[in-house]
């Protein structure tokens, strides 16, 4: 997401496009060999002369990408017009302008303009549900000092790889019932009829417990009331935010819509379910609980309760989709390599003996399991709209 928006920001504030020959770099990356039009008197690659689809007025490429099978076949609109339109075109899909680059060394050459802050793709609908109620904003809204001042309150904890590699009984907890849960739902041909949907439950179940530490489960066959709504409540934010990206999120809260008062009525169950775990695991403060990483993030990062409520919210909002979608592509692109299979079973047998619950230790000694996850993502972007 982020990525798109700064490309745009750069050209929009720079008044120029792509820096194609990078100082200090080895890279070259000719915008003529990328396919963009050079016109000869004009400002070759100004906003305005990028190619693209049709841009109707209000509606930009909406209708276009409708009769290509509507949002949820999108990111084969998008592969259509990379093909007709080179390695960047932009493309507005009604109030929502992106241009999309296709190519390692313009990405390359675009984080490398980037100053010291993301400047991110605005999720207005989630800003103007946060200014709605006066909630704060969380990693994934927050830009320049704000952002750089949350952010470093969490690195130290959450995204350090020996610090991940800590929740790893955790995780285990969790795996044990999700492989239970497959055996349940598993054909007796080997079939099961929606692993994608499962694979989102083993993750929400998983982050969960990870912020919250509490177990919801999602696993279970039955979802008892408080896992039901908290689902229905992120899988109804999550549907209708779209809409509100690219029609005006102003009218949809002036008039009310039955699509605002969704998305708004799903934030709030989101946030109560929020502030009630947080609070209840925030508590453990007075028992000077240094052990568990969120009070310690609490305690030394000065960082308000509505900071931490916003910041844990959109971690679990990012940890689901994400990581459910990353593995489902990775046994996909696995299933259809059977000797990548055969090795990547022959590495774990090697590592860990029969029964062994595997630890964050034992992960490092497989290398080619890393592997094959990093080239499962990096083969084909499932975020390309990032
Ligand atoms: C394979 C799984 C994942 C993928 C593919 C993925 C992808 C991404 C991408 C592309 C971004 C940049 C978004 C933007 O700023 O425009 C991002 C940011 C972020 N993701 Fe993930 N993510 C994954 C897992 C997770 C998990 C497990 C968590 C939570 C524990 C998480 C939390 C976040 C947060 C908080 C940000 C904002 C970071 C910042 O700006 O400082 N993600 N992720």
């Amino acid at each position: 997401m982020a990525s798109r928006l700064k490309m745009w920001m750069m050209m929009k504030t720079r008044g120029i496009s792509v820096h194609h020959n990078i100082p200090n770099s080895t890279v070259t990356c000719d915008l003529k060999t990328q396919g963009l039009p050079v016109t000869p008197g004009s400002c070759p690659h100004s906003l305005s002369a990028l190619p693209g689809p049709t841009n109707w007025p209000l509606l930009g490429s909406l209708v276009d990408i409708l009769r290509k099978g509507g949002l949820k076949r999108q990111h084969q609109a998008l592969a259509g017009y990379h093909k007709q339109f080179g390695k960047i075109f932009r493309m507005k899909l009604g109030s929502f302008d992106s241009v999309h680059i296709g190519a390692p060394c313009l990405l390359e050459a675009l984080f490398r303009e980037e100053s010291n802050y993301p400047k991110r793709l605005e999720i207005k609908p989630w800003k103007a549900y946060r200014d709605y109620r006066d909630e704060a904003y969380g990693l994934l809204i927050l830009e320049g000092k704000d952002w750089q001042r949350v952010r470093s309150a969490f690195q130290q904890k959450l995204m350090k790889p020996s610090e991940v590699g800590k929740l790893d009984t955790k995780i285990n907890e969790v795996m044990e019932d999700f492989i239970r849960r497959l055996d349940s739902v598993c054909t007796e041909d080997g079939n099961i009829t929606d692993l994608y949907c499962e694979l989102n439950k083993w993750s929400l179940e998983s982050i969960s417990l990870v912020l919250y530490e509490k177990r919801f489960g999602f696993l279970q066959p039955n979802l008892g009331e408080e896992a039901l709504n908290f689902i229905t409540a992120i899988k109804t934010m999550m549907s209708t935010f779209g809409l509100m990206m690219v029609t005006p999120v102003e009218l949809h809260k002036s008039f009310n819509t039955k699509i605002w008062k969704s998305h708004t009525q799903a934030w709030d169950s989101i946030f109560r379910t929020a502030k009630c775990h947080i609070d209840r695991r925030l508590m453990k403060l007075s028992c000077k609980d240094d052990e568990d990483f969120l009070c310690t993030i609490y305690k030394d990062s000065k960082l308000s309760k509505k900071e931490m409520y916003a910041t844990i919210t959109e971690m679990l909002i990012g940890a689901v989709e994400t990581t459910a979608n990353s593995l489902l592509w990775a046994i996909f692109n696995i299933s259809r390599h059977p000797t990548i299979q055969k090795k990547l079973h022959e590495e774990i047998q090697s590592v860990l003996s029969p029964d062994q619950v595997p630890t964050a230790e034992d992960i490092k000694n497989m290398p080619y399991l890393k592997a094959c996850l990093k080239e499962s993502m990096r083969y084909k972007s499932l975020y390309f709209f990032n």
